[in-house]
């Protein structure tokens, strides 16, 4: 069986057929999974029906697992290893719209990405699909490297050099949530991170972006928001946005540092049950050095010649 690639979107998002996840991966097989996961930035896998142990054996492939804090102060369901996209309690019981594990979980169909409001932020995340309603619950991404592609020469070199401070309290307070564990101020202290950044391993350089960034370090906070704002709707405009319509079976890998993605609503009386395993960065993009943040020809074109380029 040959691995397989389709592309899904002109600009990134492929779907990769030809490999079983079941069951161990071959170095050479794991390295062309690599590459198109740096070439398209979110690969989409059909018909892989994983267990827990197998989702997590795969997602160790790509880095150190992270493991996620307790944050809604709730009993849960999965492992810490795990990141529960459910609307089931501790015992697989749908939840009460109003109960406070559905509403933090809420916060999950503003546009973001994961762990960026960590010093050690994610690298990818996986997601598999275990259940899913009969309408409604797509999984939304945005391509935030084309997003870049296409701003102006101008507002690119504004961007440049900008800190924005991520923080969850932050993100969850935009959807009325204030139920967390009262040490989250301590263990998860708001983060810096740096809004654009180049990434050698696709020679792409993106903008980053997500509910969780609440203004800009060093700039007056309602000047600082209205930019990530600004900068959100446009990264997020129809043409750089793709819609996964789960099936039952499905694993979505994306790369948390190049993409946005938000929940769509749902029949919150129908079970939505996906199991997500998260790969931490190497490190934080504020601690890298300065130099890579570059916007060459090479980096705005991207050195693997990826798709159309978005238009200017
Ligand atoms: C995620 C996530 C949204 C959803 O898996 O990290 O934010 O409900 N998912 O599909
Ligand atoms: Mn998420």
């Amino acid at each position: 069986m040959a691995i397989k690639l389709a592309p899904l979107h002109p600009l990134f998002v492929a779907q990769v057929t030809g490999v079983d996840l079941t069951s161990p991966i071959p170095d050479d097989v794991f390295a062309k999974i690599e590459a198109a996961f740096h070439r398209y930035a979110i690969l989409v896998f059909p018909g892989q029906p994983l267990t827990d142990d197998q989702q997590i054996d795969f997602t160790k492939r790509f880095g150190p697992l992270e493991t996620a804090p307790n944050y809604a102060g709730a009993a849960l369901r999965l492992r810490n290893e795990f990141t529960d996209i459910s609307n089931l309690d501790h015992e697989g019981r749908i939840l009460d719209p109003k109960d406070r594990l559905n509403q933090y979980n809420l916060g999950n169909q503003l546009w973001h990405t994961d762990s960026s409001f960590k010093a050690r932020r994610a690298k990818c995340s996986l997601l598999s699909a275990r259940e899913i309603p009969p309408v409604g619950g797509e999984t939304q991404y945005a391509d935030m490297r084309s997003a870049y592609d296409a701003l102006p020469e101008e507002r690119k070199s504004q961007l440049h050099g900008l800190v924005a401070e991520h923080s969850i309290a932050y993100s969850r307070s935009l959807t009325g949530f204030d139920g967390f564990n009262s040490d989250i101020a301590t263990t998860l202290p708001p983060v810096p991170q740096r809004l654009v950044d180049y990434y050698p391993e696709s020679g792409r350089t993106s903008l980053y972006l997500a509910s969780h960034a609440s203004h800009i370090v060093g700039w007056p906070v309602e000047e600082g928001r209205a930019l990530l704002e600004e900068l959100t709707a446009f990264a997020t405009q129809e043409q750089f946005v793709y819609t996964q319509n789960w099936k039952v079976g499905d694993l979505v890998l994306w790369d948390n540092r190049c993409t946005m993605h938000r929940g769509r609503p749902y029949d919150p009386t129908q079970r939505r049950v996906l199991h997500r395993t998260t790969v931490s960065d190497i490190a934080t993009s504020f601690l890298e050095p300065e130099s890579k943040v570059g916007d060459t020809a090479d980096s705005r074109q991207g050195a693997s010649g990826i798709g159309p380029r978005a238009v200017d």
